[in-house]
């Protein structure tokens, strides 16, 4: 590898350059990433975002779920993400009980920022107060509805949500509440595509769609299945960038240049 792990001639993106590619109508692109040299190649593919999501507790640690992720084991992978990135924004998730408390919630999102480098933090569900008390600490929040798979032990199952009239109407609600108590982004997971296309239209904020169609302002994979390395079977709305590429580089760059086309996701990866 030939890039230098800092570069001072580019600056990273910032909340600000997000909400602008909103404005423009540039979709955002983004992939999940663990460590420092997979962060290197997804930068210099040029993606606008790197997710360090707890779903490495699946693809990296190998467990059935992402609840025994910590906020230890976050930290450490962000850190390491963060030490070769240049340009792309970095979100770290917050893990499951790691937000209990308002309070609880900003000590761990300052580990993330602090020791971490991430410039965001990203948690699950409509926990309004959380989302408020770190916007008034001065921490960007990413919002994140639809399914939330820190709640897999209630939900039974990863399946699609948003699908029956009630939930689709509280998932616009919820989204709303988390965009005035000041989430800067929200993630929207498995839902219908008529439902996220409806949201992104009517938010300010960018919604990064995750197996929720074409028509939200950008699009997040988890890096092992769009690259088809993961050991868990690929979602129904992911796709194996790998398959006409002919080397890592180039499936990242064909998945950046998908989402910035509208090319990905087509009616195939969606619900
Ligand atoms: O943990 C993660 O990778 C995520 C994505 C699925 C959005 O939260």
């Amino acid at each position: 590898m030939n890039q230098t792990p800092y570069d001072s001639t580019v600056n990273p993106l910032t909340v600000n350059d997000l909400a602008a590619m909103k404005q423009r109508g540039e979709k955002i692109t983004c992939l999940t990433a663990y460590d420092a040299s997979f962060s290197a190649l997804i930068d210099k593919a040029g993606v606008d975002m790197m997710l360090v999501g707890d779903s490495l507790g699946m693809v990296i640690q190998g467990h059935d779920t992402t609840l025994p992720v910590t906020i230890n084991d976050m930290v450490y992978h962000t850190r390491c993400v963060s030490n070769a990135r240049r340009r792309a924004f970095i979100i770290a998730d917050l893990p499951f009980m790691s937000y209990s408390t308002p309070v609880v919630a900003a000590k761990n999102a300052a580990k993330l920022m602090q020791i971490g480098g991430a410039q965001m933090v990203k948690l699950e569900g409509p926990r309004i107060d959380v989302v408020s008390f770190l916007t008034e600490q001065g921490i960007p929040v990413c919002g994140h509805l639809g399914l939330l798979p820190q709640l897999i032990n209630q939900l039974g199952d990863y399946k699609v949500q948003g699908k029956k009239p009630a939930d689709a109407e509280k998932i616009i609600a919820d989204a709303h509440l988390l965009q005035q108590a000041g989430a800067a982004l929200l993630v929207l997971e498995c839902v219908p595509a008529a439902l996220a296309g409806e949201i992104s239209a009517q938010l300010n904020i960018p919604v990064i769609g995750i197996g929720a169609g074409v028509d939200c302002d950008g699009q997040v994979l988890v890096l092992y299945d769009a690259l088809n390395i993961g050991t868990l079977k690929r979602p129904r709305f992911s796709k194996n960038f790998m398959q006409d590429a002919v080397s890592i580089e180039a499936a990242i760059h064909a998945f950046h240049q998908a989402v910035k086309q509208s090319q990905f996701p087509s009616t195939e990866h969606s619900f």
